[in-house]
């Protein structure tokens, strides 16, 4: 089942409350929340307050993305703040076999993420012990950036590889995914897409969410 999650803090900010009963009407499979801590990636946005806060105000589950150095510091909090899915990245992780682990044990779900110029060879090791892997169609730290055209090779690599594998790990897309590019991207074998501005700057995000649906 293919399923769309919208990067909640792509909303306005001054009126979170109102985003999430908007974006709720249009009943997306997950709310994904972009942590970025101004190391691993050039950009702030918030902590495990905001998952919390979130939390509090709906039952979809969340999917939180952590663009953040060391993740295994703060994988508690998350965890305890209501995060459903917890993704941390490739890059960030020294540890990632531990971390993943943490993460289960917690009860929560695992991913792993990778940047652009990572490839997916590098998760070989990993991906038995992962629920999804992210594959980041941007460089992360901003929302609003051009899909980077090549990750649909990507996609197209780690889709054979689960196969093969016969797994059924689920394969995330995040990064400049609109109405007019998700149908390349759910050909390339996706399975989860996030959508920040191309929900969040569009008058009509039901609208928006159904027509992205019917092009997947
Ligand atoms: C990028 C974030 C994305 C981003 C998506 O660093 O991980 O989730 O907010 O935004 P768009 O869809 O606008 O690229
Ligand atoms: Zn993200």
């Amino acid at each position: 089942m293919k399923k769309i999650a919208p990067s909640i803090l792509s909303g306005n900010l001054l009126n979170l409350a109102a985003e999430i009963k908007l974006i709720e009407e249009a009943a997306p499979d997950l709310i994904h929340i972009d942590i970025m801590d101004g190391i691993f990636v050039p950009n702030i946005t918030a902590g495990w307050n905001i998952v919390e806060a979130i939390k509090s105000r709906t039952d979809i589950p969340l999917d939180v993305h952590l663009m953040i150095d060391r993740p295994e510091r703060y994988i508690k909090q998350f965890v305890k703040s209501g995060a459903d899915v917890l993704t941390v990245h490739y890059e960030g992780a020294i540890h990632l076999h531990r971390t993943v682990e943490t993460i289960r044990e917690l009860d929560a779900s695992p991913g792993v993420a990778i940047n652009p110029a990572t490839p997916v060879d590098f998760l070989s090791e990993i991906l038995n012990y992962v629920d999804l892997v992210l594959i980041m169609s941007v460089n992360p730290g901003f929302s609003g950036q051009d899909f980077i055209y090549s990750s649909l090779f990507k996609i197209e690599k780690m889709r054979k590889i689960i196969m093969q594998r016969e797994l059924e790990t689920f394969l995330e897309v995040d990064g400049g995914i609109k109405v007019v590019n998700i149908a390349d991207v759910a050909n390339s074998g996706a399975d989860i897409f996030v959508s920040g501005s191309g929900i969040f700057n569009t008058d009509d995000y039901k609208k928006t969410i159904d027509e992205m649906r019917e092009r997947i």
